[in-house]
């Protein structure tokens, strides 16, 4: 299953909304569409939005648009992954060199899958054998072009026969945990325990969680931004002197700002009142919806990158 393809120049989503339950593809034939696909969450995870966003300056090429308005409106798209900017200003640089906006996004889309699985090899090195590893929101192939940045190096392990066991917070409001990693971890037969959020630091109290992965939509100077959860996640494991590393590509580093210059999403209310489209308090109740947050550069143990194992900025 690819999270997504290009063909008769189309772009061709896996709508992650509807996932596990049904599997159907979303076309794009505009730049347009592929920002409402941003924006609606049928694709999502920083990698696989770079990729889209790369595909969506393709369209707009093919459309014969103006290929700097485009790339501005592409970047409204969704603020936090930092994915988005480097994919539509590389198109940008590459058209200026002589490359078509296509046969970039092709090999974005291709190196994405090479890199991620580099970032496995180097992450399998931390994994021991028998290793229950927590994981938060989808940091999977479903948030790549393919194989996955914290999936990637469970992927590795498995692949290694660690007999690993992965354990996923459901990542509430838009359950990437519950709906994308679990199906995940269960198409490739490894062995998944789904959890709710509020449980990872019980869990690591027990002793039933040796190592926490994670991916990123942001690594700066001072720390990773990533899901809404993430910090806590990462305070219960400094508190239980559990390893927790962030596995991320170099495309997702941010080399100019400090972390908390990032611009953290705030996302719909809707998501957090509702559960499966019905209410589950009064819809007038005010709400906050933080999509992201911030992980100090203290409370990580290693960022796991195609270049090798390298300390937080
Ligand atoms: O809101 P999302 O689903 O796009 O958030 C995704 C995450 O937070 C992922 O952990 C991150 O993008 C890394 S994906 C390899």
């Amino acid at each position: 299953m690819e999270t997504l393809y290009w063909k008769n120049n189309t772009l061709h989503l896996l709508d992650q909304t509807k996932l596990p339950h049904k599997i159907e593809y979303v076309e794009c034939n505009t730049y347009q569409d592929t920002i409402t696909a941003i924006k609606t969450m049928i694709v999502r995870g920083a990698p696989a939005i770079g990729v889209t966003a790369a595909y969506a300056m393709a369209l707009a090429e093919i459309k014969e648009e103006n290929l700097e308005k485009a790339a501005t409106e592409i970047k409204q798209a969704r603020p936090t992954a930092v994915n988005l900017f480097w994919a539509v200003d590389k198109v940008l640089t590459e058209t200026k060199n002589g490359k078509t906006a296509v046969e970039t996004a092709k090999q974005m889309e291709k190196d994405d899958i090479t890199i991620n699985k580099k970032i496995g090899q180097y992450g399998n090195t931390i994994i021991d054998k028998n290793d229950t590893i927590l994981t938060h929101c989808n940091a999977g192939a479903l948030a790549c072009a393919g194989y996955g940045t914290a999936l990637g190096v469970i992927r590795a392990a498995h692949e290694d026969n660690k007999n690993i066991n992965v354990i996923c917070d459901e990542t509430r409001p838009v359950l990437q945990g519950a709906r994308l990693s679990v199906f995940e971890m269960q198409q490739e037969n490894i062995p998944v325990r789904l959890i709710v959020d509020g449980a990872a630091g019980h869990m690591m109290q027990k002793g039933e969680i040796n190592k926490v992965i994670i991916g990123a939509d942001r690594v700066a100077k001072g720390g990773v931004a990533n899901k809404i959860g993430s910090l806590m996640v990462a305070l219960a494991a400094k508190r239980y002197n559990i390893p927790f590393y962030v596995a991320a590509p170099i495309s997702t580093f941010d080399f100019e700002h400090n972390i908390f210059d990032t611009t953290i999403e705030q996302r719909n209310p809707e998501e957090v009142l509702k559960i499966n489209n019905e209410y589950i308090t009064k819809k007038e109740t005010k709400v906050e919806n933080p999509a992201f947050d911030i992980v100090e550069s203290d409370l990580i143990t290693g960022i796991i990158t195609e270049e090798g194992i390298k300390k937080a900025l």
